[in-house]
């Protein structure tokens, strides 16, 4: 596996590969892989000839006051985590990424201003310029993202529509540890009590989602229900949303008529963990 940290070298790279008639499968990440990074390298290492990961904790994703400063790392952990299934990995640092002088974002309009969008001004535009950058780097033909970040893969969904890019986005799904809690980074921040609590967010989303199973057709009972579900946890500290959305628009949905995700993001403790669940209504309905 190559380690390459400037962007000439991974792009000379790259452009080596797609000569040698190899297809390139991308997975980028800031570092501190777990069980859920790791089968989006899988998947990638299965339908690809090579697999890139990225490992950048991108400074402009994250507002004042977040985890940036403290945000967890382990590179040498994660380098032999990737090894087996991984050709190269670009491991740029910011002054790489953001050298003196940078201007240029990427804004992605209405699908970034609900749910994480309303919470972290500034966030995805952080996000969707910082993948473009890579995609641009690295020249995939496939990247892979975790549904976990729901509202993150519609928002790069929607700007490789948009700015006509080349690549394949796959979405793949959440990777849970076996309390039900979605595989996170910053899941590390809690404590034992904390990790067990936040168990509850998906048995929430899964009652939730019985709910809507079973007719319930208006949101407000669903997230209400969710809602109290959540409060009984002892170490939920502060609900931003439990939101009810159109999958595409990722807008409130009022009555229920059609495939709805339910998303929650709380803070347990110190930290803000989120998660999700796909809802298609029965087809005879
Ligand atoms: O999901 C993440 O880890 C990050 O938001 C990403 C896509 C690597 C961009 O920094």
């Amino acid at each position: 596996m190559e380690i390459l940290r400037s962007i000439d070298e991974m792009k000379t790279y790259s452009k080596k590969l797609h000569v040698d008639g190899r297809k390139i499968g991308f997975v980028p990440t800031m570092g501190y892989l777990h069980e859920g990074h790791l089968s989006l390298v899988k998947r990638s290492h299965q339908e690809n000839d090579a697999t890139v990961v990225s490992i950048f904790v991108n400074p402009i994703q994250f507002g004042k006051g977040e985890d940036l400063a403290c945000y967890p790392r382990d590179e040498k952990r994660d380098l032999k985590m990737i090894e087996p299934f991984v050709s190269a990995v670009f491991v740029p640092d910011a002054s790489e990424m953001y050298p003196e002088g940078f201007v240029t974002f990427v804004e992605v309009g209405e699908l970034t201003n609900s749910l994480c969008g309303r919470f972290r001004p500034g966030h995805f535009r952080g996000v969707a310029t910082v993948v473009l950058k890579l995609l641009n780097i690295v020249n995939p033909d496939m990247a892979y993202f975790g549904k976990k970040d729901y509202q993150q893969f519609r928002v790069i969904e929607r700007m490789v529509r948009d700015l006509n890019l080349s690549v394949e986005i796959i979405p793949c799904e959440i990777i849970r540890e076996q309390s039900g809690l979605a595989m996170s980074s910053r899941n590390v921040y809690l404590s034992d009590k904390e990790n067990g609590d936040a168990a509850v967010i998906h048995k929430a989303l899964l009652d939730g989602k019985n709910d809507v199973l079973n007719g319930e057709k208006y949101s407000s009972k669903v997230t209400n229900h969710i809602e109290s579900l959540l409060r009984t946890a002892e170490s939920l500290k502060k609900i931003d949303y439990v939101s009810v959305v159109n999958p595409y628009t990722l807008q409130d949905v009022d009555t229920i008529e059609d495939n709805v995700v339910i998303l929650i993001a709380a803070y347990f403790g110190n930290a803000r963990l989120i998660d999700n669940i796909e809802v298609d209504k029965p087809a005879h309905e």
